[in-house]
């Protein structure tokens, strides 16, 4: 690979994507496809969140069975980590890190919040040594000097002296990715639900019980935490409150075997975010996103489910005494046990009654709407 040539192998067939190098989105672009910002050269933003995969990460990390997607290989193509790379679509519509009134944790961003907002989020995987590898923030900002195109654009918006400080140009970077992040190439929201909203398609049956069943508050809980807007139907919904539950999803033992974890190792959530250390938000995560979830797997932070239908078993073992209820179809045993217990929602989660396989799969039905168009065709049936 070329030093000073942005890498860019997937985007240039997708619509929308800013090229104009004399603006903070076009040099953003250019950024988040670029694999000389890690140590190897072999990486980028795009790698793990891929624009042509739903901004999440389709790659195998090399482990077999169920471990195998769970958490992204990074840069030294070895090291895996320990949380599922979520997507980056529709990620700038989080807020900003805050509490609300009622002193809950809001927004933020990655799993626990610990940055307040993308540009943060932006400054953290070049950095990350299992992910993108660089040593600092200076050499860093020597791989952005390899390329005239930075060069140039960084120094028409920020100023002829801009890479004389690193933290600066660096801090300029990322507010150019974030600024990328922002465009409507990460949230064009034109899925089938946006499209039904707007009168130009119309729901199948199963499409039609799974959104009344999401919304309602008499037959099932999602909408206690997967909505933002005050009615259901409300344009550029985003499925999620952006609060911080625990809902006890299980450890996934097998990648923390894999990733030398080990099984004694906790995972606690919104307490390892620095601005937080009250014990009652042990264990709790952001709640997802639901839109593009049909292809986007596996699922919740430690990716320990493979299967949409899974998920809401899952959610349904709160609520029914059947005993399938009480197995994980993907493992055939029992659910695993969390890694917190303590501070698991048992309010919110058992509220609403069991769901029937007819309602299960009417829910899954609903969640695949929330597809957007590009990646209809990633769909299976
Ligand atoms: C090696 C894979 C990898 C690379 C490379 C990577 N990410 Fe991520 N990304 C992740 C993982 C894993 C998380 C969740 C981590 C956590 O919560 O602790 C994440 C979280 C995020 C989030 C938060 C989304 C949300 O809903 O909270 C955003 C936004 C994001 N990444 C953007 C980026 C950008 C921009 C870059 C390049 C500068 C990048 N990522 C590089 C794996 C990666
Ligand atoms: C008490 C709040 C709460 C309720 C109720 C709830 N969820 Fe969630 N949901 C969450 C949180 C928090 C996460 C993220 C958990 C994690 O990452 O470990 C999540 C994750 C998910 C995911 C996985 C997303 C991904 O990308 O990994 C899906 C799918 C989902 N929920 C669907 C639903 C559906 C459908 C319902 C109703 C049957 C529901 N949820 C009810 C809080 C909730």
């Amino acid at each position: 690979m070329s030093a000073g040539v942005a890498t860019r192998t997937v985007a240039e067939d997708l619509p929308t994507l800013p090229a104009d190098k004399a603006t903070l989105e076009g040099l953003g672009a250019a950024l988040f496809f670029d694999e000389n910002l890690s140590r190897n050269r072999n990486q980028a933003c795009a790698t793990c969140h891929a624009p042509e995969a739903g901004f999440a990460d389709p790659r195998p990390n090399g482990l077999d069975g169920p471990a195998g997607r769970a958490a992204s290989l990074g840069d030294d193509d070895s090291s895996i980590g320990d949380r599922n790379a979520p997507t980056a679509s529709y990620a700038a519509f989080s807020p900003k890190f805050h509490r609300d009134r009622e002193g809950h944790f809001v927004g933020g961003q990655f799993h626990d919040g610990r940055e307040p907002d993308l540009e943060g989020q932006a400054g953290g995987p070049p950095l990350n040594p299992i992910e993108m590898g660089m040593p600092d923030k200076a050499s860093v900002v020597e791989r952005l000097k390899e390329n005239e195109e930075y060069l140039n654009g960084f120094r028409l918006l920020y100023g002829a002296d801009v890479f004389e400080e690193p933290d600066r140009a660096y801090r300029a970077m990322t507010e150019a990715i974030a600024a990328f992040e922002r465009t409507d190439f990460f949230s064009p929201f034109d899925s089938r639900y946006d499209r039904y909203l707007r009168g130009e398609v119309e729901f199948t049956p199963d499409e039609e019980l799974g959104r009344t069943l999401f919304f309602s508050q008499q037959f099932t809980n999602c909408n206690l935490c997967h909505q933002l807007r005050q009615r259901p139907g409300m344009e550029k919904e985003t499925f999620t409150n952006y609060q911080y539950f625990n809902i006890g999803v299980p450890v996934n033992k097998a990648l923390r075997a894999a990733n030398g974890k080990g099984q004694g190792f906790v995972d606690h959530g919104l307490l390892e975010n620095g601005a937080v250390d009250d014990p009652v938000e042990d264990g709790k995560y952001k709640t997802s996103t639901l839109r593009n979830v049909a292809v986007t797997a596996p699922y919740m932070h430690n990716g320990v489910f493979n299967d949409l239908e899974t998920v809401i078993r899952f959610y349904n073992k709160y609520n029914s005494r059947a005993k399938s209820a009480a197995v994980n179809p993907e493992t055939g045993e029992p659910w695993g046990e969390p890694e917190v217990t303590a501070t698991i929602d048992m309010k919110k989660l058992t509220e609403g009654p069991a769901l029937d396989d007819r309602r299960i799969k009417a829910l899954v039905a609903f969640l695949k709407t929330l597809t957007d168009q590009r990646y209809e065709h990633l769909l299976d049936d």
